[in-house]
């Protein structure tokens, strides 16, 4: 492993788990207030965490990533611990997690008070070493101070899913991250279902940003149509957007000069039938990410999924020539959606699991 970054070692540590040599220690990493040498040591080990498991996915520049890791949610309180190989000359990370905690003085987030989501990793030939239950365990103590009951996770490797069961960790639901190349889909079927389109209804797009007004007039029946999504055996609730919420996430997406774009379809009242989103970044210019697609229930039925995403689709061939390929997550109980996109071409290019823990199984330090 060839390493750029060095940082130099302020406190020897005493080594941890069962180790072969090399002295490990976790320590706290806040990648919000972060020196330079701690960013640039966490971006040597996202190089090597992606060279290990997703070396098909775009890597990001490390600006863009510092640039939404820097900047807070009101909403959501990050946390995160590393854990420091001393390499004798220096230290590099070898394992990182990670908490987000919903912040449960926000009325938006109280059904949601009693959880948090991690996400942590090892670098491949650290595994096995106890590194992974050490970071665990800066979790399992802070749940137990913050009152958090229940820890969610997700994975997409077999270590993980074994760790993850190791700890008491039951699989909830399987996701799929689905792919579509634009170069193989069959235009004119797209178009035909466009125009199949009930004449009651009109299309509005809104291109790279969606007033505010127009957000929240449409927000409660967006809710609706995400709490419609099918979640198999998840137990934690829907969180309900707020229009202080969506501020919130258009100034995350904003740090890194993020577009939105929204596909509205409204009945003659001027409620929201059906929709379609979809993200797209300038440092990942030959993709867009699918956001969420949703029809109104008492429309559901008559086709418009496939006009609001034939409308998604129309919109990015003309409007983000760049866009090569088109990226979502489905839940493998989603039905209808994942229906809807294999016909367009979709394929699954991975999929993982997500799974609910109590926290008073953790290991605790
Ligand atoms: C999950 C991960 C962080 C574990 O790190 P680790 O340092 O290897 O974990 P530990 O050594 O502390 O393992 C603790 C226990 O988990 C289980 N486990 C971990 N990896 C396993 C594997 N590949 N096969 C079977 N069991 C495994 C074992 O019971 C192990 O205890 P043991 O070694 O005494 O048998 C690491 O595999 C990883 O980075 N995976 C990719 C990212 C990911 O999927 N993260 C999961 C979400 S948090």
């Amino acid at each position: 492993m060839v390493l750029a970054a060095f940082v130099p070692t302020s406190t020897p540590s005493p080594a941890g788990g069962r180790m072969t040599g090399s002295t490990i220690s976790i320590r706290p990493l806040d990648l919000h207030s972060a020196s330079a040498a701690e960013w640039a040591a966490f971006h040597q080990f996202r190089r090597i965490r992606h060279a290990d498991s997703c070396r098909d996915e775009p890597l990001l520049p490390d600006a863009a990533v510092e640039a939404s890791r820097r900047k807070r949610s009101h909403y959501w309180q990050h946390v995160g611990w590393a854990a420091w190989e001393d390499t004798g000359g220096g230290e590099r990370i070898v394992g990182y997690i990670h908490a987000d905690l919903p912040d449960v003085n926000h009325p938006e987030m109280a059904s949601n008070g009693n959880q948090m989501f991690v996400h942590g990793s090892v670098c491949k030939e650290f595994r096995r070493r106890g590194i992974g239950t050490r970071l665990l365990g800066k979790v399992g103590t802070l749940a137990a101070t913050a009152g958090r009951s229940l820890v969610t996770s997700t994975t997409e490797q077999e270590d993980g899913h074994a760790f993850l069961r190791h700890f008491g960790g039951e699989e909830k639901m399987r996701y799929e991250e689905n792919h579509l190349r634009l170069d193989r889909v069959d235009w004119t079927m797209v178009e035909r279902w466009y125009a199949a389109l009930p004449a009651d209804l009109s299309l509005t797009t809104y291109a790279g940003r969606v007033p505010m007004t127009a957000f929240e007039r449409m927000l409660p029946a967006i809710n609706a149509m995400i709490a419609d999504i099918p979640r198999d055996r998840m137990s934690i609730p829907v969180i309900e957007n707020s229009a202080s919420m969506i501020e919130d996430w258009y100034a995350r997406i904003g740090q890194q000069d993020g577009r939105h774009h929204l596909l509205a379809l409204t009945d003659a009242n001027g409620e929201l039938a059906a929709m379609a989103d979809l993200l797209w970044f300038p440092d990942t210019p030959d993709r867009a990410g699918h956001n969420l697609m949703g029809v109104r229930r008492d429309r559901r039925g008559q086709g418009l999924g496939k006009a609001i995403k034939a409308a998604a689709l129309l919109h990015v061939r003309k409007s983000l020539p760049t866009v090569e390929l088109m990226t979502t997550g489905n839940n493998q109980v989603n039905a209808p959606t994942l229906a809807i996109n294999r016909q367009l071409g979709f394929f699954t290019q991975r999929s993982g699991g997500f799974y609910e823990i109590a926290a008073d199984a953790l290991p605790r330090g």
